[in-house]
């Protein structure tokens, strides 16, 4: 008679067993889930919000950027046609002037004739820069008449900013032509942003991922 009851007490105490450890291994996976969800929740949020920050960071500093790329210390070298512009008032430049295949002028008339390697002092007289040219015929690289939408695209685009990565882009800003813009001589109107102030717009544009205004 004592066969069956000692069969019997293993078998349930078996049961305890399994019962017990499947009860603890709820437990933890609900602690555990509980605890994810607390450390989860919250970190999702802050990421979901840092992205939303930083497209609107970005495109809000491209705006400052963009006060800067069309004023005319820039955008007279990017123009849309093939002749650069000169003057506050944007015309286009004397001579007949033309950007000619490498940026460097047509024939007889390079930019390297009369624009020096520094500027020449006076009044009317050619700004001067070791690099001064157009982009080349087949990246021109034009500002003029572009929305700020289309101007962040076309500059973060590799095949149209002439091959420039997120570093070369970066570093462009500190480029000595770029510069040249802050120090053309004569009585031409500054950009509207002081030079560090326009670095740091174009570093926080790029570094917060180069994005684009919405379009109007
Ligand atoms: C024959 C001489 C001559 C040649 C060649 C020449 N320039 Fe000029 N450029 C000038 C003079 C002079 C001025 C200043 C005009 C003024 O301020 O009234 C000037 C002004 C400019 C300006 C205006 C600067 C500003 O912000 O207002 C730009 C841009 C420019 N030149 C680009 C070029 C480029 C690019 C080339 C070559 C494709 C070139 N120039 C070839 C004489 C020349
Ligand atoms: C003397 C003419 C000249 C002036 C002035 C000039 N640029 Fe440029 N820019 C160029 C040339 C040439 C290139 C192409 C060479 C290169 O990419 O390094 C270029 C390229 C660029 C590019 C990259 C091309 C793109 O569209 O993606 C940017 C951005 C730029 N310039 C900004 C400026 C800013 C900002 C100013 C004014 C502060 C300025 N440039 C004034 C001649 C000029």
């Amino acid at each position: 008679m004592k066969q069956p009851s000692e069969i019997k007490s293993p078998n349930i105490l078996s049961v305890k067993k399994v019962l017990v450890i499947s009860l603890m291994l709820c437990c933890i996976v609900i602690i555990a889930s509980a605890f994810k969800q607390k450390i989860n929740s919250p970190g999702i949020a802050i990421a979901v919000n840092i992205a939303n920050d930083d497209s609107a960071t970005s495109a809000q500093a491209f705006l400052q950027v963009y006060s800067v790329l069309m004023s005319p210390r820039c955008m007279n070298c990017h123009p849309a046609g093939n002749r650069p512009l000169q003057g506050d008032d944007n015309h286009i430049h004397t001579m007949n002037v033309q950007r000619g295949k490498d940026g460097k002028g047509l024939y007889a008339l390079k930019c390297s004739n009369c624009h020096q390697a520094e500027n020449t002092a006076g009044l009317h007289t050619p700004p001067g820069n070791p690099k001064w040219q157009l982009p080349p015929a087949d990246m021109k690289m034009v500002f003029q008449g572009k929305s700020a939408h289309d101007l962040a695209l076309q500059i973060m685009d590799y095949n149209r900013n002439g091959h420039k990565n997120k570093e070369q882009l970066l570093e462009h800003a500190r480029d000595t032509l770029v510069k040249a813009g802050w120090n053309m001589g004569g009585d031409r109107t500054p950009p509207p942003l002081a030079y560090d102030d326009f670095v740091k717009a174009w570093d926080t544009w790029i570094n917060n991922g180069g994005y684009a205004p919405p379009a109007k």
